[in-house]
Parts: structure tokens; sequence; C-alpha cells
């Protein structure tokens, strides 16, 4: 098994976790080909993605959505922390990207990095969902995201989503991304510090594990959180985490005029399903993404890289 950081993939997850989701990546990659399945594999990929690709082109949609899917917009959001955040920190700039699907069409390594190429920022961060199906083969993923991976200045901090296998850590790891699998990094500018910790995914593997992500954080440090899905806001904010960085919903992908969302798939509140948000002290981002997943096409919901600020 590969070692990183002299710990095994198993060993930073911990043993019990990671057997569970090695448990369910098997059993997702064997039904695959099974008509009927508790995920429904089979129906999305062979009947209900070529469907709505071909609903889109019929309706004469489909170049539209290309464009929403291969020119993503730069969207700014500050995040006003409070005196919580010491002076060193103020200002500082996170870039965070989600669901890259990266496969699902390899123009997308040109039109990341085309965008983000102009940008300025303190780390970057990605929120899960590098793969673009949930089952198979990650080889050309790893491919792409090696390829991507130059486009980014400075440390880059991911997390896994329920479209990613975890044995594509030490790949991930290899190309110059830092996965944070329930575990954290500690900045220092002087004598101030700031956490990011990272869990793994809470949608379909449920390997996510808030406290073992903070345990090595310093008492009193501000906490952001990254986690491919914002379902665990209320265990982030009783945890005292005071930015919450999400994605999984591509904020619908496929949306109505106005981007209202077609296809829920996170539980509510909805308001936590795209954009910037707050809970109690917790502010929070979700964001829609700059891949597609399904079909190569968004509509009414562009690809987004976003620069969070933070202030005091
Ligand atoms: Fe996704």
């Amino acid at each position: 098994m590969s070692k990183v950081n002299e710990l095994t993939i198993e060993e930073r997850l911990g043993q019990e976790a990671y057997a569970r989701r090695i448990a369910i990546e098997r059993y997702r990659d064997d039904e695959f080909n099974r008509f009927v399945s508790r995920h429904g594999t089979y129906f999305k990929i062979h009947l209900l993605h070529p469907a709505v690709g071909a609903v889109l082109k019929a309706l004469g949609l489909w170049g539209r959505g290309r464009r929403e899917l291969l020119e993503p917009v730069v969207r700014e959001n500050s995040v006003a922390i409070g005196p919580a955040l010491p002076p060193e920190f103020d200002g500082f700039r996170i870039l965070h990207l989600s669901d890259l699907h990266i496969d699902i069409e390899e123009a997308l390594v040109e039109s990341i990095a085309r965008a983000v190429a102009p940008l300025r920022y303190d780390l970057c961060v990605m929120t899960g969902d590098y793969r673009s199906r949930t089952i198979g083969k990650w080889d050309k993923t790893m491919e792409l995201m090696a390829r991507l991976r130059p486009a980014f200045k400075g440390e880059v901090l991911c997390v896994l989503g329920n479209h990613d296998p975890i044995e594509m850590t030490p790949e991930l790891e290899s190309s110059g991304y830092r996965v944070l699998l329930n575990e954290s990094l500690v900045l220092r500018r002087g004598e101030a510090s700031l956490c990011f910790a990272g869990i793994d995914d809470p949608v379909i593997f449920e390997t996510h594990d808030i406290g073992k992500a903070l345990a090595a954080a310093p008492s009193g440090v501000v906490k952001v959180l990254l986690s491919h899905s914002p379902r665990v806001w209320k265990q982030a904010e009783a945890a005292g985490v005071s930015l919450l960085l999400s994605g999984h919903t591509h904020g619908g992908q496929i949306c109505l005029p106005g981007g209202r969302m077609v296809k829920l798939n996170e539980p509510p509140p909805v308001r936590l399903h795209k954009g910037a948000w707050r809970v109690g002290n917790m502010m929070g981002y979700t964001s829609c993404g700059c891949g597609a997943s399904g079909v190569a096409c968004r509509l009414n919901c562009p690809s987004e890289v976003v620069l969070h600020t933070l202030s005091r």
C-alpha cells in the first residue's frame, strides 16, 4: 500500500472507515451493468444521461450549454470572520473549485486553466468529485488532473467526493495535490495560525469525521472546513468551524431560467444548495462547480471558480 507522510491511506482515514469505503466502492462497481440496482447506475448512464443530452440538442440548447460548461465565471465572496481572524490573515484569498468531473470533457483542462490564470490567491482548495462517473476506471481522470496542476500556484488542498475512489489519493498527491482524509493543515504567518481541515465524502461513503479532522487544530484558531457536501453543516457549526466550503449540488447544473434548480441532490435547507449562506456563527459557500456530471453541458447555471476573501 502506498505510504504518504509515512502513513498508509488506511492509517490516515482509519481502518474501519477505509474498509467500509472499499466495500461500497466494490459494490458500486459490481452493480454497474445490473439494470435494476440500488443506485440506478445502469439507468442513469445508459438511458437518462443520453436522453437529457438528446432533449437539449432537440431544443437547440446544446451549444449554449457547452459554453456555460467551458467558460467558467469568476465569483467573488467576502467572508467577514471578525476579530478572531489574526491581522496576518486579513485579506487572505482562497481560490475554490469543485466538481470538476474532469474526464467528462478533456477541454475542461484548458478552460479551467484559462479561468484561473489571471487570479491572485493565497491558497487553492478543491471540494471533490474529480472523476466523471461513480464507477469504473479513473486513469483518465488522473492524467487530466496531472495536466491541470501547473495551472495553480502554491499548495492545492483537496477532499474527495462521492465520485472519487480512495485509491486515487496517492496518484493525486504524486501530481502535487494534497488530499485531506479527515486531516488538517495549519498555516502560520509569524505567531498567527489559520486551520484548513478536510473531511472524506459524507454523501455516499459517509466516512467523514469532523472531530478527527479538527483534532490537530490549535485552540482558538479560526477553522475553515472543506467538505464535498454542505450536509454536515450542523456538526461543523457545533465544532466551531468559521467557514464551510463545499460543492456536490452543481447548483442544479441543468436549471430553469433564473438558475432555478430542477433536481435537488441534497437534503434541505435548500438555501444551502448554492452560493453563500450563513448558519449561526458559521458562514458557508456551496459551489456550483466547474465541470458537469452525466451530460457534458450546463444550462442557466454556468461553471464557476470562486475567490473567497477573509476579513476581520
Ligand atoms: Fe459532482
